[in-house]
């Protein structure tokens, strides 16, 4: 259901959950994406004449307020950015947000505290989890499932909540599903996938799905040295997972069965150190220094995952490729999304996945309006992506 079903809104208070799990620098939000992107449904809401409580949550707190971990931050900007007042309530569903919430007018927006400073929230009891969501659903009439990045968590507010109200799915979700389904459904060919980011390990599923369905993947990130390092690479002091290279070699040789063309780089950025200023130099991938760390791709792997790029239909970014925080390592990031801004304007269909790679859009300068998606989710787009049912989802199917 859609918010159409829900009726009219006039009056009634929506309960929405946001993801608003936003980078902070102590109380200053680095990058906003995440609330900029849910503003059409709040709008929309109050608009309509809705009282529009939002629930969210920030970090992980540990089920107890912390007020390093306040919303406040949140509330501020989410007012500057809607251009009208928002309250944040004292609490998440105490007093607090009991009386916030009775002084609303239709059109008021209110923002409950964090919800994770309620340990019920993410408790693994269905009863623990039940009893929160009594306490949400007392403070509204009907429910829209809104936080696209928090849908795979089976949490009191993304899922059990649903179950007490008459339910909808939001405006960002909808645009989140619709975009990740084009890419996994029915993908035009080439479909390529760039992964990169630190751990292989967190995208063991991801890659097992895809080498089912991709026709290229592109690798790199930290995670591109246990491919290294599985193909007989020595690679310095570079991230390693000993552990998975295993796993790796399975994975090279089911994509050469199934005729899956896995694009490693042939040369990668070194450095002695961790560190913006540590020196950086060019080395092929078969002579990286026994003392120096790969810190992102190199420029011949960068022209070849842009002309990769260049040539497909569909392609699916997950993963900075290398630390693009620092400058001196921000190449191989910017080729890529660059690649991938050009081939949008050549007709291909392109969707950033994954809070640090969209986070790199952003802080690099580019134009988010030249990608066809730029998701808000990090692992719960990698779980779409997997295959994989979403709680927050699935509850909303009646
Ligand atoms: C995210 O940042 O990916 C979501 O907000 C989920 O946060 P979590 O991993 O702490 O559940």
């Amino acid at each position: 259901k859609t918010i159409d079903d829900l009726g009219e809104l006039r009056g009634k208070r929506v309960l929405v959950r946001s993801d608003f799990n936003v980078p902070l620098d102590g109380t200053t939000i680095t990058d906003d994406g995440r609330i900029r992107a849910a503003l059409p449904t709040i709008r929309r809401l109050a608009a309509a004449g809705g009282k529009v409580v939002v629930t969210a949550h920030l970090g992980r707190p540990k089920g107890s307020p912390d007020p390093a971990f306040s919303l406040a931050p949140v509330a501020q900007r989410l007012g500057e950015l809607l251009g009208s007042h928002v309250t944040l309530a004292s609490d998440t569903v105490g007093e607090g947000a009991r009386s916030a919430v009775a002084a609303m007018e239709p059109g008021d927006v209110v923002l409950l505290e964090n919800i994770r400073f309620d340990a019920r929230e993410t408790s693994k009891d269905d009863a623990e989890r039940a009893s929160l969501a009594d306490d949400l659903a007392a403070l509204a009439d009907a429910y829209v499932s809104d936080g696209f990045g928090v849908v795979h968590r089976k949490q009191a507010s993304v899922y059990d909540v649903a179950l007490e109200l008459p339910h909808a799915v939001g405006g960002l979700v909808q645009t989140e599903i619709e975009a990740l389904s084009r890419a996994t459904e029915s993908p035009e060919r080439p479909y390529a996938v760039v992964l990169g980011g630190s751990k292989v390990s967190d995208k063991l599923g991801v890659i097992e799905n895809l080498l089912t369905k991709a026709d290229r993947l592109l690798i790199g990130g930290g995670m591109v040295f246990t491919f290294l390092a599985a193909q007989g690479y020595s690679v310095g002091s570079s991230l390693l997972e000993a552990d998975q290279i295993e796993t790796v070699k399975g994975y090279l040789a089911a994509a050469a069965d199934r005729g899956v063309e896995i694009v490693l780089p042939t040369d990668i950025v070194v450095a002695p150190a961790f560190a913006a200023d540590s020196p950086a130099t060019v080395v092929a991938v078969d002579a990286i220094p026994a003392d120096q760390m790969g810190l992102d791709i190199g420029p011949d792997a960068a022209a070849a995952f842009a002309a990769s790029i260049a040539d497909a239909k569909t392609v699916v970014w997950n993963g900075p490729m290398g630390v693009f925080e620092f400058p001196a390592f921000a190449g191989g990031t910017k080729a890529v999304a660059q690649a991938m801004i050009e081939a949008t304007a050549g007709g291909a269909f392109t969707i950033v996945g994954g809070g640090d790679s969209a986070a790199a859009v952003r802080q690099l300068g580019f134009d988010e309006a030249g990608f066809s998606h730029i998701s808000t989710g990090g692992g719960a787009s990698l779980e779409y992506l997997e295959g994989k049912t979403l709680p927050g989802i699935d509850v909303l199917a009646d």
